[in-house]
C-alpha cells in the first residue's frame, strides 16, 4: 500500500505540496540533546533549568526525558510519570499523546523509570521515537533531549536525530576524559549535529574557559571537529537545595549565581540579543511563577 501511495505521481505531488506549505507555514523545532561521558555531571538539572529559561523567553519546548530506565526528570519538574514512553515502545500511545505541560509552560514527555524495556531499546524502537520526534518538531521551537551518561546505542541515536549535541563536564579530571571521550565516539558516530561543551560546576569562569581551550585544543588536533563553547554554569550550593526541594533552581532561587548562568546559556542558544532588558524580562518572567 505504502509502495503503490509512493509511486503514485498524484500522491507524491500532494505530498510535496504539503511538504511546502508546511515548510513555510511552520516553524521546525530545533533538536538538542543533553548528554556526558561521566555520570552526575548535572544534565537534568541543566534540561530542565534551560527549558524553563526558553519558555520564559517566550520559545516554545519540548523536553524529552531519554534518560530510559532511569528517568527522573519527574522529580524537579513534577508531572504524573505513569504517563511515559513505556506506553509508547509497547505500541499503545503515539508520542505526542504523552506530552504533558509542566511548571513554567514546559512541555515534557517523560522517560519511564525502572523499566528494563525502555532502557534496552532494539533498533526498530529507538527508529520509531526519534521518527515520531519529527512530528513535534512542527510543535514547537526547540527539543531538549536528557539523554543518559555514556556511550550506549540509545545514546548516540538520540545525539544523532539531534541538531545540536550539549556534552556536559564538570571540572573534575575524570569527567574531562570522559567528555572528550563522548566527543570521539560522537565525531566517529557520523553525526551531523554541532558539538558544544558546558561546563557545569565551576568555580569560575577562568576555570571554566580554561577546561574549554583545553578540550577544544585536543578535539581540533586529534578529531579535526570544531567544539563551540556553550559557557559554564558556577557550583552554586542553592541548586541541591532546591533539588531538595524538587524544585529547578531558577524557579526556587531565581537571583542566584546558577540562575543568571542558566539566563545566559538560554539566551546563547535562543540567540536572543543580550541586552539589560531581555535580562530584566527573565528574572521578572520567572520571579513571576513563584507566585
Ligand atoms: N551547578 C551546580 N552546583 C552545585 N551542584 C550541582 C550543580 N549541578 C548539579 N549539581 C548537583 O549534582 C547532582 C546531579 O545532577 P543531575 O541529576 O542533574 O546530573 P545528571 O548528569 O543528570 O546525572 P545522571 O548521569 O545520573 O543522569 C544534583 O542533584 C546537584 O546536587
Ligand atoms: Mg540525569
Amino acid at each position: 500500500m505504502i509502495v503503490e501511495q509512493q509511486q503514485n505521481p498524484q500522491f507524491t505531488d500532494q505530498a510535496e505540496r504539503l511538504r511546502r506549505m508546511v515548510r513555510s507555514t511552520q516553524r521546525t523545532a530545533r533538536v538538542l540533546a543533553i548528554t556526558s561521558g561521566k555520570g552526575g555531571v548535572g544534565k537534568t538539572n541543566v534540561a530542565a533549568n534551560l527549558s524553563l529559561c526558553l519558555s520564559a523567553a517566550g520559545k516554545e519546548v519540548i523536553l524529552l526525558d531519554a534518560d530510559l530506565g532511569l528517568a527522573n526528570l519527574d522529580i524537579i519538574l513534577p508531572v504524573n510519570s505513569h504517563t511515559n514512553l513505556s506506553q509508547v515502545i509497547s505500541g499503545r500511545k503515539r508520542l505526542q499523546d504523552i506530552i504533558q505541560t509542566g511548571p513554567g509552560g514546559v512541555r515534557m514527555i517523560c522517560g519511564g523509570s525502572g523499566l528494563t524495556q525502555l532502557a534496552d531499546l532494539d533498533d526498530f524502537q529507538r527508529r520509531q521515537i526519534i521518527q515520531d520526534m519529527s512530528t513535534l518538531e512542527l510543535q514547537s521551537d526547540i527539543i531538549i533531549i536528557d539523554t543518559a551518561a555514556g556511550i550506549s546505542k540509545n545514546v548516540l541515536g538520540f545525539c544523532q536525530a539531534s541538531d545540536h549535541t550539549l556534552v556536559v563536564t564538570t571540572p573534575e579530571p575524570t569527567s574531562i576524559t570522559d567528555a572528550y571521550a563522548m566527543i570521539k565516539i560522537l565525531t566517529q558516530s557520523h553525526t551531523h549535529a554541532k558539538i558544544s561543551l558546558l561546563v557545569n560546576m565551576a568555580q569560575n569562569r577562568t576555570q571554566a574557559k580554561n577546561i574549554y581551550q583545553r578540550i577544544a585544543v585536543v578535539t581540533r588536533k586529534f578529531l579535526a571537529v570544531p567544539l563551540y563553547d556553550a559557557g559554564y554554569i558556577l557550583h552554586d550550593e542553592h541548586l541541591p537545595q532546591a533539588v531538595s526541594k524538587r524544585k529547578p533552581v531558577v524557579l526556587a532561587y531565581p537571583h542566584s549565581s546558577s540562575s543568571c548562568c542558566f539566563m545566559a546559556l538560554a539566551q546563547k542558544l535562543a540567540r536572543v540579543q543580550k541586552n539589560k532588558t531581555v535580562q530584566e524580562g527573565f528574572f521578572r518572567k520567572i520571579s513571576n511563577w513563584l507566585f
